[in-house]
């Protein structure tokens, strides 16, 4: 039997072929999945791909004689658990924040009294524009669920975000989401049993991590940026280890080569900046802060908006500025018992530069990794670390697997509560 009924809607852009994957997964996950498509969405993708691998009608047009319902939106949007758009054009967001329903599509968000999510895809300069995020806004203050795009090479050959996110993450994140009560069970604020399969008779039930991954790529032009070695390994093992103890776990990554853990739900923040302000909109919900991101500490003043030639230059001078130390200010501004764990990648005196950081931004605990050592660091399946909490010892973690050292640290971190 189903787990979830989806209703998934696409429109008409350029990542509507990758909708036929988001359908394959969800197929996957026991979910049934009927399909909606806008006029536009056909051009790109023939409804008969979805109607092959769905054994159902696709429905295009209410007014198309071969619907077998006569009002087909209202029979559509009551018969699912969730609206799931992919991808979803500047324009189908512009007609669902502004109510106007005049076609198949936006007659159904109009019509649907099931939970919404929504992952754009589109033109940087589209995604950007201040139309756009004003529907967005109205949109999520309405209860609708984004799964932002990611920045990447579009496909008008222009570099920035916009690019639809992984489907495997917007996958996880429709079931993370079709799995949690409604917000009437328990209203948002109310710690719930989520994720029910993971959270039984664990040490960190109710508590609610918020987890920096990955490194952040600052751009230099629109080809080229500063980044670093991060994959991500060791922000997601911990993901995983307190989604495993009952924890409801966010993640903010950047730029990873890890896949993220089933589960836990994913948010991306590419650049600093944008890891910045992803951060500052999940904190409040948060008890636990960790920043296990290699966050550059620089970025260019002035990213240039086309590919900086190289010819007659023998040099190039590059002009940085300071990001916002993410971790400082979190653990700055925290209210309500928020633990804040930081991670030290040092290449001398790893435990004393790690202390004087854990002072310096007054956070209970410091991981301390000596990244020149064979086994330890960046993009490694192991790590070597020194532990550090306030008032406490420091505990020396030998070479061992990043999923273990995950669990490590959440031993100690279980003790500070
Ligand atoms: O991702 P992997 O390949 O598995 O590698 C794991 C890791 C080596 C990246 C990880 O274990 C690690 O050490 N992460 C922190 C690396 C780092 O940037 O250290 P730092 O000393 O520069 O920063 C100290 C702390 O401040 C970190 O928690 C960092 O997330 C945070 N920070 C730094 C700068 C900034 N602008 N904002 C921040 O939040």
């Amino acid at each position: 039997m189903s787990k979830f009924r989806v209703g998934l809607g696409v429109s008409g852009g350029i990542a509507a072929y990758k909708a036929v994957e988001v359908m394959r997964l969800l197929q996957k996950a026991a979910c049934e999945v009927s399909v909606a498509m806008t006029r536009h969405a056909t051009e790109f993708v023939q409804p008969l791909t979805f109607r092959a691998l769905t054994g159902g009608h696709v429905i295009v047009d209410d007014y198309d004689p071969a619907n077998p319902d006569p009002i087909a939106h209202i029979k559509f949007s009551q018969e699912i658990d969730l609206l799931l758009i992919v991808p979803a054009t500047a324009n189908i967001i512009g007609k669902f924040a502004n109510g106007i329903a005049d076609d198949f599509l936006s007659s159904t968000y109009l019509a649907c009294t099931a939970q919404v999510m929504i992952a754009p895809a589109m033109n940087t300069t589209m995604w950007e524009q201040p139309a756009t995020q004003r529907n967005i806004e109205r949109l999520r203050a309405d209860g609708v669920h984004f799964v932002e795009p990611v920045a990447g090479e579009l496909a008008c050959k222009t570099v920035g975000t916009g690019k639809l996110e992984d489907v495997e993450n917007i996958v996880s994140q429709a079931m993370r989401l079709l799995s949690e009560p409604p917000a009437s069970a328990g209203g948002p604020d109310v710690v719930t049993d989520w994720p029910a399969a993971y959270a039984a008779g664990s040490d960190l039930s109710g508590e609610r991590f918020l987890i920096t991954v990955g490194g952040t790529r600052e751009a230099i032009d629109p080809v080229r940026f500063i980044s670093n070695h991060s994959s991500g390994k060791m922000g997601f093992a911990l993901a995983a280890a307190a989604r495993d103890r009952g924890a409801e776990v966010t993640v903010v990554a950047g730029v990873t080569a890890a896949e993220p853990p089933k589960g836990v739900r994913v948010l991306r923040g590419i650049s600093a900046e944008e890891m910045h302000s992803a951060v500052k909109g999940e904190i409040e919900r948060a008890t636990v802060f960790v920043g296990a991101a290699a966050v550059a500490d620089y970025a260019p003043v002035n990213a240039a908006d086309a590919k900086i030639k190289k010819e007659g230059k023998e040099q190039l001078t590059l002009e940085l500025k300071k990001t916002p130390d993410i971790l400082a200010e979190v653990s700055r501004n925290r209210t309500n018992g928020l633990l804040v764990v930081g991670f030290a990648a040092e290449t001398s005196d790893v435990v004393g530069y790690a202390r004087s950081k854990m002072e310096k931004k007054g956070l209970d605990m410091v991981v301390a990794n000596d990244i020149t050592r064979e086994g330890a660091g960046f993009n490694t399946d192991t790590n070597i670390a020194t532990i550090l909490t306030r008032g406490g010892e420091a505990i020396d973690l030998p070479m061992m697997p990043k999923r273990e050292m995950a669990d490590r640290i959440l031993d100690e971190l279980v003790k500070l509560r």
